[in-house]
């Protein structure tokens, strides 16, 4: 095996999943699933259940080998339980037949999150009839497709499935109960084992379970793989591995749940839901352990911190962001952690075969008349295929990788604005069209692997030269400009297929007078060294980058600089302009959005104008907050207010008058001109002077809250018994007070990706509008 060649026989596909490409969820007498209704966007997804022969052909077109699809349980047994809906087995049998058709193998996975919404009415996962359940189901899929489908998955990510499902809520079917969530885990892994069963005595080839592997590491780790840990980060470590990782793979493959789980299984649901013999059914020898990978989860040790509630038991451990780069979905891009978790497999459990079932990316995807030109999902593939094969190399036994996934689709609870495919799907007109990264993998199939070294990219001057034009002319050539003779754009274009040319900014601003320059402003000083501002910077910045624009950051912080910023826009030296958060009277925005350059804000401006913007729910959060000090007993709510002229204090403090006002209660406010920890520590003074009863305060903002808190300690005030104390973003010095800090989190990396989406649609002439994300209260115990 050369270098960058992959073994022989080495399995190249993509993978889907049922509900996210078919649609038609009422077609052939399929049944309701949990996912139905409960995703943002309407079910229609890609459609595929009408359109499978087209996408079978663009699998072959793209040289796909192997294809991991989904069997949907509701079109199967509409009921969840007794009777088989034949139609629905024809829909895959006509599938099958396509693929083998074409030359495509199938892997054909079982549960994919849509469990029969009769079965959820029933008492969902954390019952344990809907193990049995599945166990028939497969059998009866067996029995119709099991003479064309050589290797089954039965579950994909039972982690998502019980701990989204039913601990955080976050997906379907939105319940929110530790206990559940983990009885949920223990009946997928029962209903694994069960199935693994069902399919042998049915006679399967080849059978297994995909997991989605989360490596666990510190931030010091995230650049110093070999970092030593300290004790406490070691555990915090350990704990989540145990959560995330080790709770489905040791049953499976050890046939034990790990030791250091037990105490928190216990804690939260009991033990009565383990039966005795599960865990030698769980433990049934499977051929294949199908892993997904995507990111690793960053932690450290944190006292202060609650349980997350996707991990019930993760209490004083803190989730971090890490200055890496990321992929939309504001996940750290870290290749190197492939090979490690799978030389660690391949070491802790050596009897099982691997494989990649999933690995993929989710980018801000440009659609230009000439393609759309993903370079960076290229390289997050390339990457990680250079650490899968260094793995191999190493010993590790990985068969196949399918890249999540062929097309893009319903990605659950966030909907279409997701684009993980490497095909680009209108969602107006289901339309398929291929990415560059589709192109790309089709030569690393028919190569089986990468290059030796990293291609030099072909430029701009490589084309003119071959093709012997000017580089005006290729640029107006891939600008699809008509100016320019049909014989010579044939001449262009041979050349640019021959030598796989990705236009490039020069080559489309040649032409266009396009920079293919964003202008990032930033309005300082806002709070000394705003810690939310400088993530969603480095977010934007990465979102953007990705989309491949330069960026040219600027400040705004004095008359000169504003004027300055002016007229470099004026000059249209950049094509459109992020400013966050917006300047205080607003008197920048206007002046900018005057040039007709596009502009998107962080925060909602002081004047409504048609500048549009992404916000959080500033007056939910606080009304969030207030609400819950009501809860708590509290009569008496102070709230230090934060600078008037900020539009978000103006909403929090709107909320916060809001919900009093439902509670019939009325406000105490104490003004601060800025917010600082200072001002929180002066104004808190004043509210507890001024107001004997007083036995809570709400403050606009974490810094103000830190203040107010030590304030309050200095005054004697027991925190929270005599006075809970209530924050706002979420900061990280939050959660290291003492006592930790009430407050609520607005989403980070959310608002990068809105405003990257907002300037990019802008940018391509499409009319938006603003966009307001939630935010959601972190209860600590300053309340
Ligand atoms: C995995 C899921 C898959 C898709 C990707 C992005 O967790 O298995 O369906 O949502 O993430």
């Amino acid at each position: 095996m050369s270098a960058a060649s992959f073994p022989e026989g080495f399995v190249w596909g993509v993978s889907t999943s049922a509900f996210q490409i078919e649609g038609a969820t009422t077609a052939g007498g399929r049944g309701p699933s949990i996912w139905d209704g409960f995703s943002a966007d309407r079910a229609e997804a890609c459609d595929h259940y009408h359109r499978h022969t087209e996408d079978v052909r663009l699998m072959k077109d793209l040289g796909i080998a192997a294809y991991r699809f989904s069997v949907s349980w509701a079109r199967v047994i509409p009921d969840g339980c007794g009777k088989v809906n034949t139609a629905g087995l024809d829909f895959y049998d006509r599938l099958l037949d396509e693929l083998l058709a074409a030359g495509i193998t199938p892997y054909a996975t079982l549960y994919h999150w849509d469990l029969p919404q009769v079965l959820e009415d029933q008492g969902g996962w954390p019952v344990r009839d809907t193990a049995r359940h599945f166990a028939d189901y497969a059998a009866a899929v067996h029995e119709r497709l099991g003479d064309r489908v050589d290797t089954w998955f039965t579950v994909n990510e039972p982690w998502v499935a019980a701990f989204l499902g039913y601990g955080s809520g976050v997906h379907a079917p939105g319940r929110t109960s530790a206990a559940d969530a983990f009885r949920s885990a223990h009946h997928l892994l029962l209903a694994h084992g069960l199935a693994v069963q069902a399919l042998r005595a049915a006679g399967a080839a080849k059978v297994g379970a995909v997991v989605n592997i989360s490596p666990v590491l510190t931030p010091a780790q995230v650049s110093d793989a070999g970092r030593e840990l300290s004790e406490e980060d070691a555990e915090a470590v350990a704990r989540i591995d145990a959560l995330a990782n080790r709770q489905f793979l040791d049953p499976m493959l050890r046939g034990a749940y790990p030791a250091d789980l037990i105490p928190l299984i216990e804690r939260h649901a009991g033990l009565g839901h383990v039966r005795d013999g599960d865990l030698d059914v769980i433990a049934r020898p499977i051929d294949l352990i199908g892993v997904n990978y995507y990111a690793p989860l960053v932690v450290q040790a944190q006292p202060s911190e609650p349980a997350d509630p996707a991990f019930p038991g993760s209490e004083g451990v803190l989730f971090c962001t890490v200055p890496t780069a990321v992929t939309a979905m504001g996940w750290p891009i870290v290749p190197g952690c492939l090979s490690q978790l799978l030389g660690r497999l391949s070491r802790e459990y050596p009897e099982t075969d691997l494989m990649i079932t999933e690995n993929g990316a989710d980018f801000v995807d440009v659609v230009t008349g000439d393609g759309i030109h993903d370079v960076d999902r290229i390289s997050f593939i390339e990457e990680h295929l250079r650490a899968l094969r260094s793995a191999i190399e190493n010993g590790a036994r990985v068969r196949g990788y399918f890249v999540w996934t062929l097309l893009d689709n319903l990605e659950w609870a966030d909907g279409y604005q997701r684009k993980f495919g490497l095909v680009h799907v209108d969602f107006a007109t289901q339309k398929r069209r291929p990415k560059d990264s589709a192109r790309w993998y089709k030569d690393v199939i028919a190569r089986n692997g990468l290059t030796e070294t990293r291609p030099r990219r072909p430029t701009l001057e490589t084309v003119a030269a071959r093709a012997r034009v000017s580089r005006a002319t290729v640029s107006r050539v891939v600008n699809g400009e008509s100016s320019v003779s049909s014989e010579v754009r044939a001449t262009v274009m041979r050349v640019v297929r021959e030598l796989g040319y990705v236009p490039n900014a020069a080559a489309r601003s040649l032409v266009t007078r396009r920079t293919n320059t964003v202008a990032l402003v930033l309005s300082v000083p806002r709070q000394g060294g705003d810690p939310l501002t400088a993530a969603v910077v480095q977010y934007v910045t990465s979102m953007l980058e990705g989309a491949g624009k330069q960026i040219t950051l600027m400040l705004a912080d004095t008359a000169e600089s504003h004027r300055r910023i002016a007229s470099h826009v004026e000059a249209r030296l950049a094509d459109g302009v992020v400013l966050l958060p917006p300047d205080r009277a607003d008197t920048l925005a206007e002046r900018l959005s005057r040039t007709g350059v596009p502009i998107v804000l962080l925060g909602k401006p002081a004047v409504t104008s048609l500048v549009p913007y992404v916000d959080v729910d500033n007056a939910g959060g606080a009304a969030a907050a207030t609400e819950h000090l009501i809860a708590r007993g509290r009569r008496h709510i102070g709230m230090i207010c934060g600078p008037m002229d900020l539009t978000s204090v103006q909403d929090r403090l709107a909320g916060h008058r809001a919900a009093l006002h439902r509670a019939g209660m009325s406000p105490i406010l104490a003004p601060a001109g800025d917010l600082t920890r200072a001002s929180g520590a002066a104004a808190a003074r004043r509210l507890i002077g001024d107001n004997p009863s007083l036995d809570a305060i709400f403050a606009a903002g974490d810094q103000l809250a830190i203040g107010a808190l030590r304030a309050a300690q200095e005054t004697g005030r027991r925190v929270p018994d005599d006075l809970a104390i209530a924050g706002f973003d979420d900061v990280d010095a939050a959660s290291a007070t003492t006592p930790p800090l009430t407050t609520v989190r607005v989403p980070v990396a959310d608002q990068a990706l809105a405003l990257a989406r907002l300037l990019l649609s802008r940018l391509e002439g499409r009319h938006v509008t603003s966009v307001v994300l939630p935010a959601r209260l972190v209860v600590r115990d300053s309340t």
